[in-house]
């Protein structure tokens, strides 16, 4: 299969667990992540920028029978500018899918697609922000490119959905990554209002939905949802990790009062309104069969306890 994105938080995982189960990896990023896994015979790493088209074309597409398009700008706040998210994102997304069509017209192999997309874009309408984000717009671009190029591909197009993925190799910006790491320091840890409501689903109970979404479901657009079923606050999730990390709560942790969509009351109703509402779920090659794939939040994050604790354990 071939990974675009593959340097970042969830394709470094994700091509681990392939390579694992014994499967052949194209990675493809602008550079080599610190991969554990760059001298594993079954993986070979493309430097490549997908806004490029000559770079594109020179992919080595022929025998991949599986693509996850997971390269992307703005999913780190750091990179949440406006011509680096639509260059990548629009473009780059517009490039690869353009690729297959030329491919698909040429009477040529092309691989099952699965897309990584925003659960923001379902409330772009109603939470203003979301309007004026960057990261956000051009996603929704982006998915709208992949979900038309359904109409004439000749393979399945999964769509996934996905919600605040967190766990060991997170953006070390990330909330609790931060709180993670300032509480481990025995620092004291300053956030917004703390009040916005999120689906969190942990690191590995994601990348075993992701694959499951890699099956083949038949020609067409299939969509599912990969979140955890449950929201939590992020200063519930805060404050569990100080409890985790032995911080007193009243003494490391403080919660600022300010206007952002987290905390005035109608757009509090509409982050509210970020649940998982899953639409079907993907069948499951590994893992558990029933029930949602991954456990409840709270004790995957009391699983991290040993980490947080542990000598060389971090959550970041
Ligand atoms: N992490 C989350 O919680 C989350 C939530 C919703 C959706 N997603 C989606 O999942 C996907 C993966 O997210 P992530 O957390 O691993 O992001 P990430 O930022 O860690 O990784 C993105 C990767 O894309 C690469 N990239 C950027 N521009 C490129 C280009 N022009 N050509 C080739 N590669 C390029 C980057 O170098 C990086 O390695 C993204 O599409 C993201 O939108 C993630």
């Amino acid at each position: 299969m071939l990974i675009t994105g593959v340097s970042g938080f969830v394709g470094q995982k994700l091509a681990a667990r392939f390579l694992e189960a014994g499967h052949r990896v194209i990675g493809v990023d602008l550079r080599a992540g610190d991969f554990n896994f760059a001298r594993h015979p079954e993986f070979q790493f493309y430097a490549a920028d997908l806004t490029d088209p000559a770079s594109v074309a020179d992919l080595p597409f022929e025998n991949v029978d599986l693509l996850y398009h997971l390269a992307a700008a703005g999913v780190k706040a750091a990179t949440r500018q406006w011509p680096l998210c639509v260059r990548v994102n629009v473009m780059g997304t517009a490039t690869l899918m353009q690729a297959f069509l030329q491919r698909v017209n040429q009477g040529q192999s092309v691989p099952r697609i699965v897309y990584a997309k925003t659960y923001y874009k379902d409330h772009l309408g109603a939470i203003p922000a979301f309007q004026e984000n960057p990261y956000v717009v051009s996603k929704v671009a982006a998915t709208r490119w992949v979900e038309a190029l359904s109409a004439v591909y000749p393979q399945s197009i999964t769509i996934a959905k996905v919600f605040q993925v967190y766990g060991p190799g997170d953006d070390p910006n990330n909330v609790l990554s931060y709180a993670a790491r300032t509480l481990k320091a025995g620092e004291k840890a300053t956030f917004g209002s703390g009040n916005s409501l999120r689906d969190w689903i942990y690191i590995d109970d994601f990348i075993a939905d992701l694959i499951a979404c890699g099956a083949d479901h038949g020609i067409g657009l299939h969509r599912f949802d990969l979140g955890s079923g449950e929201r939590h606050t992020i200063r519930e999730m805060v404050e569990l990790i100080a409890e985790l990390a032995g911080a007193d709560i009243r003494h490391h942790l403080s919660f600022i009062k300010h206007q952002t969509y987290e905390n005035t009351p109608h757009r509090l109703r509409d982050s509210t309104e970020l649940a998982v509402r899953r639409t079907h779920r993907p069948e499951f090659i590994e893992g558990p069969k029933s029930g949602f794939i991954g456990s409840h939040t709270l004790d995957r994050l009391l699983a991290l306890n040993g980490r947080l604790a542990g000598k060389h354990g971090k959550l970041d």
